[in-house]
């Protein structure tokens, strides 16, 4: 009952085989199981301990019935142990795939040329070379028909699709983390249930001042174009966030508010913008407009491009 792999190499073929199918079978989400369950992790050092004491029981099985024996067997079990060749199924794979000629039997191959004593073996090829130079033919061949004549598909749509992919994995993310928004990045919220989220925000902690419907109270009002800290998602957002001017009873809420709740407030009450409130408050500060809104001159520049494109050619074709 002799194994045939030493010990070294048992134990951890063993423990990573054991390892490998408890994260197999164990769910633990996306993280390993020796993570996210601590506990596995004294499980896997119970399995390696227990390892080790077979190994040990087993040796000194090995080593009372050794004793056993009589003289004459112990030298013959000796002799066996060392002659036994631990990897054979190595060493046959080793030769199938180099067909290497053994030093005793190289005679047979040398050819009879001879250059100040050193001399040449008509070895065959290897076959691990011969093989892989078959794929490598094999592989050039497939891959010229499927992208030189077949024309799969080229670098620029593989790099299309790799953008494409990205920018859903983008959105995707955006969507997971709507509560990474700052002044810089903020933009008015459309949908109802940021909305609605926003005018819970709004009735809980803002009607007091600026009232239900924005008509404004201690606060000014919020339905008028008048601002006087700035109007737009980004202004309003960083008043909510850091306050009003000091003394005025406008605080920073970015301590009690989440960076969402604020976006949904703000987006929230810039829909009082143009209504007609009960009580209006009288305007205060200044009629704010949108620097980014005040760019009709744009398009018009743009259209103008290809005019002046058109009288550059002209010129160059009057030339
Ligand atoms: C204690 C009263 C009070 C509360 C509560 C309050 N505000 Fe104000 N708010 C003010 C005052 C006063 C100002 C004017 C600040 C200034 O003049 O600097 C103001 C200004 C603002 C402005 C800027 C208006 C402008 O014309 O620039 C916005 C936007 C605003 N508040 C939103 C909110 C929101 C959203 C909440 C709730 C989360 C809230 N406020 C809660 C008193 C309040």
């Amino acid at each position: 009952m002799m194994s045939r792999t030493p010990w070294w190499v048992r134990i951890p073929v063993l423990f990573f085989i054991i390892f490998g199918l408890m994260e197999y079978f164990v769910d633990s989400g996306d993280k390993p199981a020796i993570i996210e369950y601590p506990i596995t992790q004294f499980f896997m050092l119970m399995v390696l301990l227990i390892l080790i004491a077979i190994e040990v029981i087993l040796k000194s099985i090995e080593n009372v019935m050794f004793q056993t024996l009589s003289e004459e067997a112990q030298e013959r079990y000796l002799a066996a142990k060392s002659k036994k060749i631990e990897f054979k199924w190595l060493d046959t794979i080793y030769k199938r795939l180099t067909k290497s000629r053994s030093i005793e039997r190289e005679g047979e191959i040398i050819l009879d040329h001879n250059y100040d004593g050193i001399r040449e073996l008509d070895n065959v090829l290897p076959p691990w070379w011969v093989y892989l130079f078959y794929v490598t033919i094999f592989f050039g061949v497939v891959y010229l028909i499927r992208f030189h004549i077949a024309g799969d598909y080229d670098q620029e749509l593989e790099y299309e699709q790799e953008v494409a992919a990205a920018q859903i994995a983008i959105e995707e993310y955006k969507k997971t983390a709507k509560n990474l928004v700052d002044v810089n990045t903020v933009e008015v919220l459309t949908e109802a249930g940021d909305l609605s989220a926003g005018e819970k925000i709004f009735t809980a902690n803002c009607v007091v001042c600026h009232m239900a419907d924005g008509g404004g109270g201690i606060g000014p009002n919020l339905t008028d174009e008048y601002w006087i800290l700035g109007g737009g998602i980004k202004n309003v957002f960083r008043t909510i966030s850091e306050g009003g001017r000091d003394g005025k009873g406008m605080v920073a809420w970015k301590n009690s508010l989440k960076p969402v709740e604020m976006a949904q407030v703000a987006s929230y009450l810039l829909q009082f913008q143009g209504t007609t409130p009960a009580n209006p408050k009288a305007p205060e500060g200044e009629i704010w407009v949108d620097p980014d809104a005040d760019a009709p001159a744009a398009p018009e520049e743009t259209e103008g491009a290809p005019a002046e494109q058109a009288k550059d050619s002209a010129i160059v074709a009057m030339n």
